[in-house]
């Protein structure tokens, strides 16, 4: 048997809300994080610190090897004003997989997870961005570039936009809604409406 086959018998895929996940899954999820985007100075005392704005009602999907957290991605969900309707919107987050276990189907498969996921929603769209040499591995997990639709953290001078950042809007029209009014997502500017300096 090949080690990827034999990789993917001891993948254990898991969801949960992560506003009530335990301490020691927030830790994991942190200590993942760390190891993908060390922080600039490591914190000298361990807190529990929520890593998602608790208000976008994160839920996490993580992927768990020998019972090690080596795969993780969050959808965070918000409602946003944009061509003079309101809709529910979501969007994924700190989607990793550990250092050490790249290439092997593990980021794949948190996305897959969490794309069926809001699908099943009530979501209208899914929103979000990525560099552009990852646009492939969101395509074929089914969401679609909209590469003149650029995500901004809010209306204001300074916002956090994602052109400017380099990335490409990726985007998942869900809601019967949102398909009829597919025109208003080709082009221009999608609002988060989030706090400045905030993004997802
Ligand atoms: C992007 C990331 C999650 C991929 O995780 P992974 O476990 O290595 O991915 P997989 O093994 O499941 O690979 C899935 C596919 O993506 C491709 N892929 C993986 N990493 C890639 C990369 N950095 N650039 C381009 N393609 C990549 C693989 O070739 C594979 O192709 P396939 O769809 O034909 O099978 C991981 O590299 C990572 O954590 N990067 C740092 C954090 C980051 O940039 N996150 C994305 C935020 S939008």
């Amino acid at each position: 048997m090949r080690y990827c086959d034999t990789l993917a018998r001891m993948i254990h895929y898991c969801q949960e809300d992560y506003a009530n996940a335990s301490p020691a899954l927030w830790f994991e999820i942190d200590d993942l994080l760390n190891r993908v985007w060390p922080p600039a100075e490591p914190p000298r005392t361990l807190t529990l610190t929520p890593v998602h704005r608790l208000d976008l009602r994160p839920h996490s999907f993580f992927a768990r090897v020998d019972g090690r957290l080596l795969a993780y991605a969050a959808i965070l969900h918000k409602t946003a004003r944009h061509a003079s309707a309101d809709w529910r919107i979501a969007g994924l987050s700190c989607v990793c997989s550990d250092p050490a276990h790249r290439r092997l189907g593990l980021g794949a498969g948190v996305v897959s997870k969490a794309t069926r996921w809001l699908l099943a929603s009530d979501v209208d769209l899914g929103l979000f961005t990525c560099d552009p040499a990852l646009v492939p591995f969101y395509v074929r997990r089914g969401w679609q570039p909209a590469r003149d639709l650029v995500v901004v953290g809010n209306g204001t001078l300074g916002a956090i936009r994602g052109d400017a950042a380099g990335k490409v809007t990726l985007l998942r029209l869900i809601s019967p809604r949102a398909h009829a009014h597919a025109a208003d997502f080709c082009r221009g500017e999608f609002n988060l409406a989030l706090p400045d300096r905030q993004f997802w």
